[in-house]
C-alpha cells in the first residue's frame, strides 16, 4: 500500500521538471579518447518509436567517444549505427560507433561479446546495462531462466564482471568517479515488485505476472547498483540504477495499442528524455563516489526508491542474496 509521499514520488516520476543535463553539457569532442559499451542501442521499427538506447547513441555521436551498440540483431546494430552516422551536418569530432553482438536471454553468448571487446579495447569508462524488455506469462531465457530476472539481472550482470577488469583498467588514469556503471530501473519497481523488490520463490519458475516480474527484474538490477557501489567502488568505480522515466518506446509494442495511445497522451515522453536519464547517470558531475549506488529519477535528480520495503531490502542482505544467485545460475551454463 502505497503511502502519501509514496504517491507523490510517483508523481514526481511521471511529470518529472525539465532535464537539467543535455546534450549542451556534453560538448563536441568532449569525449574523446573514452569508450563506451551501450546495451539495447539498435533503432526500432515504428516511426517516432525510438528505443532510450539508440537515442542516447544520437545524444553522443558528436562527443567523439568510441561507442559499442551491444545487441543481439547484427541487422538492426548496422542498421542504427547507419542512421546515426549519416546525421547532416557531421559532427566535427564524430563518435567511432562499433557493434557488439550479445543476447541477454542467452547466457552463452555473453562471455564471446565481453571477450570480444576485450580484443578490441584496453579500457571501458561506461557501462549503460539497458537493454532489457516484458515478456510474457511463461517465458524462459535460453538457459530456462525465469525471462526478466534472466535476461535483466543475471545476464547483465555476468556481462559486467566479465567487463571489470576493463573498467578497473580505465579507472586507474581517468578522472575520478567518471568510470560508471548503469543499471536500468523504472517506476514499476515502486508500482509492481514484489514485496522486498525480489521473490526468490518465483524468480526460478517460467514468468508468471508480467508487471510484476519485470519489476522485480529491476529492483534487481537497483539491487546491483548498490551491491556493485559496495564491491566495486575501492576500485574507482561508481555504480548507479537509473529510472529513464515513462517513454514512447519499442517496449510497448506488444501492448494494446488503443490502451498505448491513452499512455502516449497522458504519460509517456519522447525516447530522448530517457535518453537524458541515461546521459546524466553516466556523465553528471552530481554522480560520484560520494553518490555510489544512488537510484535516479527522471530526467536526472538522485533520489531514493519510493517503496520503504524495496529500500530497505538492499541494505538487509536482498541485494548480496540475488548477485550471489546470479552467480550460481550462470556458473550451471558459462
Ligand atoms: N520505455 C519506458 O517507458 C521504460 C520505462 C522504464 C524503464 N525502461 C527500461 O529502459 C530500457 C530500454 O527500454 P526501451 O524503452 O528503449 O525498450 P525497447 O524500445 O523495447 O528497447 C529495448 C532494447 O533492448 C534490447 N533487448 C531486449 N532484450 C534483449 C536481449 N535479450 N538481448 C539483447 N538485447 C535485448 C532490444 O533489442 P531488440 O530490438 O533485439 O529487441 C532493444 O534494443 C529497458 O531496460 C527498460 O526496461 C523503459
Amino acid at each position: 500500500m502505497l503511502t502519501l509521499s509514496g504517491l507523490w514520488a510517483l508523481w514526481q516520476q511521471f511529470y518529472p521538471p525539465a532535464p537539467t543535463f543535455t546534450e549542451k553539457d556534453v560538448g563536441p569532442g568532449s569525449q574523446v579518447g573514452r569508450v563506451f559499451i551501450i546495451t539495447g542501442a539498435n533503432s526500432g521499427t515504428v516511426p517516432n518509436q525510438l528505443r532510450i538506447g539508440f537515442a542516447l547513441v544520437k545524444l553522443l555521436y558528436p562527443t567523439g567517444a568510441t561507442i559499442y551498440l551491444a545487441g543481439r540483431s547484427p541487422a538492426k546494430i548496422q542498421a542504427a549505427i547507419a542512421e546515426v552516422s549519416s546525421v547532416l551536418p557531421p559532427p566535427t569530432t564524430p563518435s567511432n560507433l562499433k557493434p557488439l553482438l550479445l543476447d541477454l536471454s542467452d547466457l552463452k553468448t555473453v562471455k564471446p561479446a565481453a571477450e570480444l571487446f576485450a580484443a578490441q579495447e584496453t579500457r571501458l569508462d561506461i557501462l549503460w546495462n539497458n537493454a532489457g524488455n516484458g515478456c510474457p506469462p511463461g517465458s524462459v531465457t535460453k538457459q530456462g531462466l525465469e525471462a526478466h530476472i534472466g535476461a535483466n539481472c543475471v545476464a547483465p550482470l555476468l556481462f559486467t564482471q566479465e567487463l571489470l577488469p576493463m573498467l578497473r583498467a580505465a579507472a586507474q588514469t581517468a578522472t575520478p568517479s567518471s568510470v560508471r556503471i548503469v543499471w536500468s530501473g523504472s517506476i514499476q519497481i515502486d508500482m509492481s515488485a514484489p514485496q522486498n523488490g525480489v521473490d526468490f520463490t518465483r524468480i526460478e519458475k517460467p514468468t508468471t505476472v508480467t508487471y510484476e516480474d519485470y519489476g522485480a527484474s529491476k529492483a534487481g538490477n537497483w539491487f546491483f547498483a548498490v551491491e556493485g557501489a559496495r564491491r566495486w567502488g575501492r576500485y574507482g568505480i561508481v555504480s548507479v540504477c537509473q529510472n529513464p522515466g515513462n517513454l514512447y518506446t519499442g517496449i510497448y509494442a506488444n501492448e494494446n495499442r488503443l490502451f498505448v495511445a491513452f499512455l502516449k497522451r497522458f504519460v509517456l515522453y519522447e525516447a530522448k528524455y530517457g535518453a537524458y536519464t541515461m546521459l546524466y547517470s553516466g556523465l553528471s558531475p552530481e554522480v560520484s563516489q560520494d553518490t555510489n549506488g544512488a537510484y535516479i529519477w527522471p530526467w536526472g535528480r538522485i533520489q531514493p526508491i519510493a517503496r520503504p520495503d524495496v529500500l530497505n531490502a538492499a541494505s538487509e542482505g536482498k541485494a548480496a542474496e540475488l548477485w550471489e544467485w546470479c552467480e550460481t545460475q550462470w556458473k550451471q551454463h558459462v
